[in-house]
């Protein structure tokens, strides 16, 4: 580990402290602090995931750091603060949002993500990629998670950090999420060491079932077990657990978590008309390619035998079809 990420680090977790400080014992947090709370952020989950506030200030992360030795052309490098085009000042990065500081696989502090408290853009601001912060190998919550996805030989993963918090207060302890990015091989990798029990627990809306569908092919590529946890009504985990509760959401969604081919029936089925000859052709079709991708023969057994039921086909044919396709794949 060269000086350079260490003291980057370092820079990360001063500067980490100070915002949860302002965060919960300031006058200046405290519009922040509401925030949190009307989302339903308790005190002790605030401290769980050390989650701070920068205040409405150009300077005041830099000058807390330059205080503390750092110079500015390093703080640049670290994406704390960023320097004006147009003059030779340097400003900070993260003004007047909710930090969520990102730990790599270790636990040390490596990155933030900054929340608006206002439904202004970006909703959430990064810090850019660094030496020490790498956003296709990083997963939130990784670190305090792991023992958990250990022992249960399972993990759940999440669109965004609102869903793993709020799903860690209702006693989800294995959950991490992306960086609001896509599923990478980075990501698959760091998992299968641990477990390769995936659920996958996505928002409701098309962005999220789209996602769904292209991270689960990855882990099931990877050998992976998928499972999806889908949740009704359009909403996404964090809302529905404010909404449903936290029991209903242990039992109701991730309880009843779907095989992956069983979503992916659902998935094919959305916005299509099973009526209309040409759509239906193109159903079978995709649902028979997945069929030959299964490993097991008795779940491509039991789906074949599902779609031969539904469209009144004959199993010999459905199953000569999958034979055809495996060939053609090799
Ligand atoms: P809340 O609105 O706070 O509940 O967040 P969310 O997690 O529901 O957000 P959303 O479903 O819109 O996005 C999922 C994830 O994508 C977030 O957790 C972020 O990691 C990421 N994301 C969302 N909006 C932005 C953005 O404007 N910029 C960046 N870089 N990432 C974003
Ligand atoms: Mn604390
Ligand atoms: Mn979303
Ligand atoms: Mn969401
Ligand atoms: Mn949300």
């Amino acid at each position: 580990v060269s000086k350079e990420n260490e003291q980057m680090i370092q820079a990360y977790e001063q500067l980490s402290k100070f915002y949860h400080h302002l965060l919960v014992n300031t006058n200046e947090g405290q519009e922040a602090l509401e925030y949190l709370t009307n989302r339903g952020f308790t005190r002790e989950v605030i401290d769980h995931f050390q989650i701070g506030f920068a205040l409405n200030k150009r300077d005041m992360g830099l000058n807390f750091l330059k205080r503390r030795g750092y110079s500015e052309e390093f703080l640049e490098r670290s994406g704390l603060v960023i320097k004006s085009e147009h003059s030779n000042e340097y400003f900070d990065r993260f003004r007047e949002r909710i930090i969520f500081p990102i730990f790599d696989n270790k636990g040390n502090t490596v990155a933030f993500s900054g929340r608006i408290l206002t439904e202004g853009q970006p909703k959430y601001l990064n810090s850019p990629e660094t030496i020490i912060f790498h956003k296709s190998k990083t997963l939130y919550n990784f670190h305090k998670a792991r023992p958990n996805i250990r022992k249960k030989q399972s993990v759940v993963l999440f669109e965004g950090f609102a869903d793993c918090i709020s799903a860690f207060r209702a006693g989800i302890d294995n959950g991490i999420a992306t960086m609001g990015t896509a599923l990478t091989e980075d990501h698959v990798n760091i998992i299968k060491r641990n477990t390769n029990q995936v659920i996958l627990c996505f928002d409701a809306d098309a962005a999220g079932q789209t996602a769904t569908m292209k991270a689960g092919e990855l882990l099931q590529a990877a050998g992976c077990h998928v499972q999806v946890a889908m949740i009704p009504n359009g909403k996404d985990p964090d809302e529905y657990i404010k909404t449903n509760g936290p029991k209903n959401f242990v039992n109701e969604v991730i309880g009843s978590s779907l095989t992956f081919m069983a979503f992916k029936l659902k998935y094919y089925r959305l916005g299509k008309n099973l009526q209309n000859e040409g759509e239906k052709l193109n159903y079978i079709e995709n649902v028979l390619n997945d069929i030959s991708k299964l490993g097991n023969a008795v779940e491509q057994e039991m789906y074949l035998r599902q779609l031969a039921e539904e469209f009144s086909l004959s199993l010999d044919v459905l199953k000569q079809q999958v034979r055809k396709m495996i060939f053609q794949s090799k």
